[in-house]
Formats: structure tokens, C-alpha cells, sequence
């Protein structure tokens, strides 16, 4: 038994030091030590011994034990350091390595003018609507007293999906949604942005763009209400050194109608490529409503009467922050979209 004993210890101490993982190490503590470890089975053998050899013995199996104990022991917090090491190795950060850039989102700048533009006639009283884009005749046409086969289809080049079914070429459809919606009660005082869509394309026309919608319908609106709406508007739009000027016009849902235009930003009104050599840049169409408009959507021309506008969104956008071709505004390069993103709210 002394031998077995002998063997078993050294074969105890080459397997402790060739353990190279904790997981193993566990499993040799087991194979010596556990209930039906070696070690433990051989002091189960000390009950066949005679009285003499047994305290001899029993002190070996003891020493034997206590020292695979230690060793194993030791070895194990060894390993547990040495795992430790590895990990934090592992997770280590240089903190003196410069950092990445966090890009964030932004408003897109036509979403940015369009809340401006809303919060200007926010302040002024008027509340907010949408309308659908895809649009029927009835409501882009016909009611805005534009019926089938008159010229006016031509000024606004159309998306159709059927005869009946179109791309909103503007937002005036919404005036007529809107009076319909309000049953005769006045006022009505909204204001509607959204897409809309036209066959065109060069530097100041793109196929889809926006537009923001105006209607004010009361007892006794007058075109100076309308005049004096539009320059408050610029003021707050543009500042007091813009110029505006309004032109007659013809629209057939507005009688009288005009256009108004803003001293061009690029030549400031000497004339040049991007205002056709005028000087001005158009940004809105306007007019004092057509009594059929009125009459069509429920409203009595004798007893009220209305102004209304429609703008577009790229044209101010281009003259607030001098924006030279619009499609730039669709091309979504970041590095032109990003250099606005400083002067946002
Ligand atoms: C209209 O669309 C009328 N519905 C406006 C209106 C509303 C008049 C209410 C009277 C009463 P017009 O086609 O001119 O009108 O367009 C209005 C504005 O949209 C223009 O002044 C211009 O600023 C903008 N616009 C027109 N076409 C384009 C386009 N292809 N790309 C970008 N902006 C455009
Ligand atoms: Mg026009």
C-alpha cells in the first residue's frame, strides 16, 4: 500500500502541473479527491489493515491527501488568474485612440422651411390640414372650376392613373375638401403643405415638389386682407430688405388673381440665368376665391367671400438660403444637405 501511495502521489503532482485549464483541474479533483476519487478509495482500504501498519498508514493517506489538496488548490488560483488576464487583455480599450464621429439625422431642409412656414401662420391664427395626394378629378379639377377640355389642364402637365384617379398637380384641392368638411360655418382658416406632382424639369421645376396651401373664407375678406396676409408673411419669411411684388395673374379658381414674386437672390435683381434675366423669382400663386368655387363647395358668395394662395416650398427654401438648382434638394448628398443643418431649429 505504501508504494500504491507513493505512485500516487507523483501521479497526482505531474497531473496537477500538466492541468492547463481550469475545467480540467476540476475534473482531476474529482478523479482524485471525490467521493469515488483514488485517494479516497485507498483510505477506504485502511480497514483491512492490521492495528500496527494502520496509524502509519493513515498518516501517509492523510499527508497524501492534504497535499494533492493544496496542489490542486493552488493550481486553480493560478488558472483563475491567468484566465482573468486573458479577458481583461481581451476587453482592453485605448482610451488615447482619437474617436469615431457619431453621425446624427436632421431635418431635411424642405421639412425645416415647411415648419417655418407653418409656424408663421400658426402665429397668425390659421390651423393646419392635410390632403390626399393621389387625387380625384373632381376635387383637382372640376372643383377648382376647371372642367374637362379647358385650357387650364395644361398649365399643370398631369400623373394619371385613370380618367378619374391622379397625382395632385397642387394643393388646391384642399380648399374644396376643407369647405365641404365645415358645412357653411365660418371662418375657415387653414393652411396645407404636401407633395405635389407635375411633368416638369429644369434648375426651378422638378416632376414632384411642394406646395403650402392657404384659405381664408369670412364675411368681407378683401384682396388687402390678402396683400397684407402675403407682406406679413415675406417680413417674417425673409426680413424687411426683401422685395415683393405682386403681378396680375390668371388662375381660373381666383378672380382677380396674382403671382407674387421675390427679388431674385442670385443677381439681387439685376437679371440673370436663374430668373430668366427678370430679376424676380416666382413664389406663389394667389387670388380672391371664385364665387363658383365657393358655390360648388357649399358656401353662398353673397354672404362671404375668401382669399387663398398656394406657394411652393423649394422656391422659398431656394431664396432663403440661396439654393441655385433645385433638384439639388432631391439628390440627397449628404455634404449639401448637411451645411444647413447648423442655422436649424
Ligand atoms: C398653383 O399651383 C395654384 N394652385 C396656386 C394658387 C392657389 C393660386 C390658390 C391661387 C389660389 P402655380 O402652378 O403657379 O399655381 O404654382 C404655385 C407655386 O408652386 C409657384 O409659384 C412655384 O413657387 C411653385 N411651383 C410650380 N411648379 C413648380 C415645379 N415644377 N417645381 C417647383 N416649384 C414649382
Ligand atoms: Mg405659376
Amino acid at each position: 500500500m505504501k508504494e500504491q501511495l507513493e505512485a500516487l502521489e507523483k501521479r497526482v503532482r505531474r497531473a496537477v502541473e500538466e492541468a492547463d485549464a481550469v475545467e480540467k483541474l476540476a475534473e482531476l479533483k474529482i478523479g482524485f479527491l471525490g467521493k469515488k476519487g483514488e485517494i479516497t478509495q485507498l483510505s477506504r482500504l485502511m480497514g483491512s489493515l492490521s492495528a500496527e501498519e494502520r496509524p502509519a498508514m493513515g498518516q501517509m493517506v492523510n499527508q497524501v491527501k492534504q497535499q494533492a489538496e493544496a496542489l490542486i488548490e493552488e493550481k486553480m488560483a493560478y488558472l483563475q488568474q491567468q484566465a482573468q488576464q486573458l479577458r481583461l487583455r481581451a476587453e482592453r480599450i485605448d482610451i488615447t485612440l482619437p474617436g469615431r464621429p457619431v453621425n446624427t439625422g436632421a431635418r431635411h431642409i424642405i421639412t425645416s422651411v415647411q415648419q417655418q412656414i407653418e409656424d408663421i401662420f400658426i402665429g397668425l391664427g390659421y390651423q393646419v390640414v392635410e390632403g390626399p395626394q393621389v387625387e380625384t378629378d373632381y376635387y383637382n379639377f372640376e372643383a377648382m372650376n376647371i372642367p374637362r377640355d379647358h385650357p387650364a389642364r395644361d398649365m399643370q402637365d398631369s400623373f394619371y392613373f385613370s380618367p378619374q384617379m391622379l397625382l395632385r398637380t397642387h394643393t388646391s384641392p384642399v380648399q374644396a375638401r376643407i369647405m365641404e368638411k365645415m358645412q357653411g360655418k365660418l371662418p375657415v382658416k387653414i393652411i396645407s403643405p404636401g407633395a405635389v406632382y407635375r411633368r416638369d424639369e429644369d434648375a426651378t421645376h422638378t416632376p414632384m415638389f411642394h406646395q403650402v396651401e392657404a384659405l381664408l373664407v369670412d364675411e368681407r375678406v378683401t384682396f388687402a386682407d390678402l396683400s397684407g396676409t402675403l407682406l406679413a408673411f415675406a417680413r417674417q419669411m425673409f426680413g424687411e430688405e426683401r422685395q415683393i411684388r405682386m403681378r396680375p395673374s390668371y388662375f381660373p379658381f381666383t378672380e382677380p388673381s396674382a403671382e407674387v414674386d421675390i427679388s431674385c437672390f442670385a443677381c439681387g435683381g439685376e437679371g440673370c440665368r436663374l430668373c430668366k434675366g427678370s430679376g424676380w423669382i416666382e413664389i406663389l400663386g394667389s387670388g380672391m376665391v371664385h364665387p363658383r368655387v365657393l358655390e360648388m363647395s357649399g358656401y353662398d358668395p353673397k354672404h362671404c367671400s375668401g382669399f387663398a394662395f398656394g406657394m411652393g416650398i423649394e422656391r422659398i427654401a431656394m431664396l432663403k438660403y440661396g439654393i441655385n438648382d433645385l433638384r439639388l434638394l432631391f439628390d440627397n448628398d449628404v455634404r449639401f444637405l448637411s451645411s444647413f443643418w447648423g442655422g436649424q431649429k
